[in-house]
């Protein structure tokens, strides 16, 4: 028996152990539909596109670098069900998942109440009609074949990822999302009508076919600190990086393209800083924590939320972008305020990530999250070295991005597909070898690895005393 077969079997087992409720035990159907999550594709299921050898795929080679475990092993063959009576059976298992935790601890329910309600949001019939689009687009496909992209195919994949999302809060890895409260302002409907409102207004734009006759530039604002890629209309987004009407739809238009699970796929970021702060950090007031390429800085909220006594900086050349990161962080403060905030600080910085007006060694954590497929491969090694410059040997770096080619079988030969949606440098991206990239000057080593659906984490430490 091979290896990979080996370790498919051994995923395969650990799966059923920890995810099988006891009823599902008793059912040997369960059990069979169950294996199939983990069945290796094809071998010629690559077609076109992803036409690379497995050898050569970045999610396989990733293995050399961080053993593949049950969460690699169960992304890279997770098969979307094909049969309606599939897609039930994963769903019953899902439903009951839910009840079993929610029975076992009732502090999860707000966490469920949480999940669904992002779930029918962001599935609703009009985001599932704009996915229906998204679809025609990406694969120039028939509207008939394209009515696929409606939810239900998708629900055991969105479910999997709060799934695993859940089982990290309760183990202690981190800490409930602070925005489940019902009184944070997206339970608010007149907060949910704003963001419908903003993100009606610019999909047409983004999904229409014409847009692509457009400049691809957006440089009505020239400044020394913006290198020449920088002014692209990433995703067809109004103004690219440069407005602020372009940072108030990002959030709901990046959670729209997820589905509603960008934050918990994000929040694989927090299960390396979580295991490296248990390990090597326990005094977090001594921690400097550096977001590269931040955005609207939400996310940061998420990592600030489980240790707010350490020290952040926030860099993005977007000014845009880190007026709405200030307002977000301003408004985590106001609901965290009396409970939750700590000594700790947070700095924004208008900053060139290849360049960055930092002092060598001052960072103990880099995470840069949806940052390297938006930059050409230059750029990208540039960024590696300005992280080694500026972590302290035995810092963390970590980068949170979209899976690469052998992450997801199954989807490799789409994958591709996203760079007509104006990301010139995805198709690079997706076949890059990072853990090479990063490691191969012996400034970094490994850490951890872990998968969520679309979005991959991959760590490292600087080396180094
Ligand atoms: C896809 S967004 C990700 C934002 C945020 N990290 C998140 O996950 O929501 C990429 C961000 O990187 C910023 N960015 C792109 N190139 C950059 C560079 N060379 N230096 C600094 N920021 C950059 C953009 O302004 C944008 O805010």
């Amino acid at each position: 028996m091979s290896v990979a077969s080996s370790l498919r079997r051994y995923a395969a087992s650990r799966f059923l152990n920890v995810h099988a409720s006891p009823k599902s035990f008793r059912n040997r159907s369960a059990v069979a539909i169950r294996l199939q999550h983990v069945a290796p594709p094809p071998l010629n299921s690559s077609n076109g596109k992803a036409a690379c050898t497995p050898a050569l795929k970045p999610g396989i080679s990733d293995d050399t670098y961080f053993p593949p475990n049950e969460n690699i092993l169960f992304w890279r063959h997770f098969v979307t069900p094909q049969r309606p009576t599939e897609t039930a059976a994963r769903l019953r298992r899902h439903v009951d998942h839910v009840f079993y935790t929610s029975r076992k601890n009732p502090s999860s329910i707000l966490y469920w109440l949480h999940a669904f309600a992002r779930l029918a949001f962001f599935n609703n019939v009009f985001s599932s009609l704009g996915h229906t689009f998204l679809a025609m687009r990406l694969y120039d496909a028939p509207l008939s074949t394209r009515l696929l992209a409606f939810p239900i195919n998708h629900a055991d994949e969105l479910l999997h990822v709060f799934k695993q999302d859940y089982d990290n809060i309760r183990t202690g890895t981190y800490n409930m999302p602070w925005d489940v409260s019902l009184t944070h302002r997206q339970s608010s409907p007149f907060f949910i009508l704003r963001q419908i409102l903003a993100l009606a207004a610019e999909a047409p734009r983004v999904l229409s076919k014409t847009v692509e006759k457009e400049s691809s530039n957006s440089n009505w604002l020239h400044s020394k600190l913006f290198p020449h890629y920088y002014s692209q209309t990433f995703h067809h987004q109004t103004d690219g990086w440069l407005s602020s009407s372009s940072a108030d739809v990002y959030e709901v238009s990046t959670e729209s393209l997820f589905r509603g699970t960008q934050d918990a796929m994000q929040r694989t970021v927090l299960k390396a800083i979580s295991l490296f702060v248990q390990s090597y950090h326990r005094n977090q007031s001594k921690l400097t924590m550096l977001d590269l390429g931040a955005g609207t800085g939400r996310f940061s909220t998420f990592v600030r939320d489980n240790w707010p006594h350490a020290h952040y900086i926030l860099a993005d050349l977007s000014p845009f972008y880190l007026q709405k990161a200030r307002e977000n962080m301003s408004y985590w403060q106001r609901k965290r305020a009396s409970s939750h905030l700590g000594p700790g600080s947070v700095r924004f910085m208008q900053a060139n990530a290849e360049d960055l007006p930092l002092e060598k060694g001052s960072v103990d954590i880099l995470y840069a999250v949806y940052l390297f497929h938006e930059l050409p491969p230059h750029a990208r090694q540039k960024v590696v070295l300005e992280a080694a410059r500026i972590l302290r040997p035995g810092g963390l770096f970590i980068i949170a991005d979209s899976v690469q080619f052998g992450d997801r079988l199954h989807r490799d030969s789409a994958l591709g597909n996203f760079e007509r949606l104006n990301e010139p440098w995805f198709s690079s991206f997706i076949e890059l070898d990072l853990g090479k990239l990063v490691c191969k000057d012996g400034m970094f080593t490994p850490y951890v690895k872990e998968v969520a659906s679309m979005t991959k984490m991959l760590s490292f430490r600087r080396l180094g005393v």
